[in-house]
Parts: C-alpha cells; structure tokens; sequence
C-alpha cells in the first residue's frame, strides 16, 4: 500500500468511527413545512450537527420535491406518509443500527405512529416538539377562553372532521378530536384514535412503543397554535365539555393501560419536559442544554 492510501485509509477508518459516535438522528417536520428549510429543520440539524461533529442526521421529505413534501403535509393521509417513511428508513444503510428520532409539531404523533407500526430499523428515543398526542380540538391561535367566535369555529370543524372525504384529503383532520362526542371520534377518525388504540387494543403497538428506550414530550408553555397545548403531554379536555383539561395520569387511556404508556412512565421511559415557547419559536440553548446534550449523545 501506497503512503498516500495509507492515509486514506486511516482517515477513512477514522471518520466512520466518529460518525459511529452518535446515533443517527431521524427527523420529522411539521404541517406546512418541508425537511429542509433554512428557518426551520435546516437550521435546528445545522445547529445539531455542530453540537455531535459527524453524526448523521436525516430530515424526513415525503415526496419528490420539496413542493410535494410541503403538500404532503396538508393531503396525504399520515398512514401513507407512515408507510413512505417505513420503507425510507428501511432502505437507509445508515439507520440500520437504529436511530433517535424527532418530531415537530404534527411530525410528533407521526414519528409515534411510525415507532408503533414499523419497528425496524428500531427507534431508541423519540422526542416530540409541541406534539399533539392527544389530538387537537380547535383552530390554531384562535383561543376559545378569549372568543367566542372561537368556539363556533370549533364547532363548525366538528360537523366537517369526521367524514370520510375529509379525513382523506386535510391531514390535520386525523388528528381532531372532539371532546364533546367521544363515540365520533371512536369511530370515524382514521388515524389518532387508531393509534391511541382507542377502538381496539393492539398489542403490537403497545410492544413497539415500548421497546423504545425514551419518549420525551415537550410541551410549550405559550403555545397558541396547539389547543389544548397539553396534548404535546397526552392530556387534553375531559369527556363531554371542552374547558378542563385532564392530565396523562388522569386519563383512562393510562389508568388502564390501554397502549402501555403507564408500564413506560413505570420503568422510566417517558420524559416530561416544557418551555416558554410558542409554537413556532425555536432557542437553541434550551435545545442543546435539554435535548441534544441530555437524549442524543
Ligand atoms: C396492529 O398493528 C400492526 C402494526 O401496524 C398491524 O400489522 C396489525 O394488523 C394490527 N392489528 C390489528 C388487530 O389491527
Ligand atoms: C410566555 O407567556 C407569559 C405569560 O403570558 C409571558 O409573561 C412570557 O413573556 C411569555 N414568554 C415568551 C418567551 O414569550
């Protein structure tokens, strides 16, 4: 062997060796927005990829272009966008030995959907950013305590949410939830309810979801966007009326069970944490002092 690919080779090793250092990082962008933009996801992996030199991180489009990836987010429906990610990551050599995983917005409930539905290559983290794991029951930065129009707005989407043509095309319409008539949302919603197990149990999903070795939620504290902003934590209104809120513990989704999260939260796996910000407000230092340095490396 020649000196010169010596080197390489040395350098070569090297490399592998410190991209081997840390666990890939999935990540999953939210409604109206693409992988990459440099406001957004572009500018979150920038910072995250200058914290853990060489780690790999791979921001999530669905679609061809960022065009469809941007559209996707509005029509296609979260069990297709699961599927589409399911094969993407199979197919990625650099996830095989398993990846962390993070999730804005919207991008939270889907990266949970993925974690219950497609187990390989495995999630070992998941992190939700202002999630809504319980589903959203109103229209964004339209407060209902403070206007009343607000509350007709809410109203109006019920009557709409559930049909099927609706589900089918507005993805955020899988995850409405209407606290008011739980049996509609039982039945006619086709995504949230089914991956909350709410109709029927799946055991797999209880069994992917805890083989994941953390689940951090992070709820925003000023969040307008997100009603009730406490879905980011699974709580949410409390059957039959839509002003008290009822916590993760509080509620019969953990009380019984019924997808595992109580024998989670039992052996330590679930991570509640918060911050001031609204919706769509990023700080790199509580970021990188909370997450990255706390969950990724
Ligand atoms: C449970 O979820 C798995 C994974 O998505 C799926 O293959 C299976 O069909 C589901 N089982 C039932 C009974 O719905
Ligand atoms: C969050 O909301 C509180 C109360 O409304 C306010 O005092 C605080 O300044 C807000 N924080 C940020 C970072 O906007």
């Amino acid at each position: 062997m020649s000196p010169v690919s010596g080197i390489f080779l040395i350098f070569a090793i090297l490399t592998t060796v410190s991209c081997e250092a840390y666990t890939p990082i999935v990540m999953w962008h939210g409604l109206l927005d693409t992988c990459c933009m440099p406001h957004n996801l572009g500018k979150f992996a920038k910072h995250i990829k200058e914290a853990l030199p060489g780690v790999y991180v791979s921001q999530l489009k669905i679609g061809r272009t960022h065009l469809d990836d941007f559209i996707n987010s509005v029509k296609m429906h979260p069990d297709k966008q699961i599927e589409i990610v399911c094969e993407m990551i199979k197919n990625d050599p650099l996830l095989a030995n398993g990846y962390n995983a993070i999730g804005w917005s919207q991008g939270s409930q889907f990266l949970r959907g993925l974690v219950q539905r497609c187990p390989e290559p495995k999630m070992k983290t998941l992190i939700t950013m202002s999630g809504q794991h319980q589903g959203v029951y109103g229209f964004p930065k339209c407060n209902p305590l403070k206007k009343p129009i607000c509350n007709l707005l809410r109203r109006l989407i019920n009557r709409l949410a559930y049909f099927g043509i609706i589900q089918e095309t507005i993805v955020p319409a899988t995850y409405w939830h209407n606290p008011l008539n739980h049996r509609a949302y039982v039945r006619r919603n086709t995504y949230l309810a089914d991956i909350n197990n709410e109709r029927d149990i799946n055991q797999t999903y209880i069994k992917n979801l805890q083989s994941l070795e953390n689940f951090v939620m992070v709820k925003y504290e000023n969040d307008t966007t997100v009603i009730p902003k406490e879905s980011a934590w699974f709580g949410f209104y409390k059957k039959g009326q839509a002003t008290k809120i009822e916590n993760l513990q509080e509620s019969n989704l953990y009380i019984s069970d019924r997808l595992g999260l109580k024998q989670m939260d039992k052996d330590g796996k679930l991570h509640f944490l918060s911050n001031d910000w609204d919706h769509d407000d990023f700080d790199w230092p509580w970021f990188k002092e909370n997450i990255v340095y706390k969950f990724l490396r």
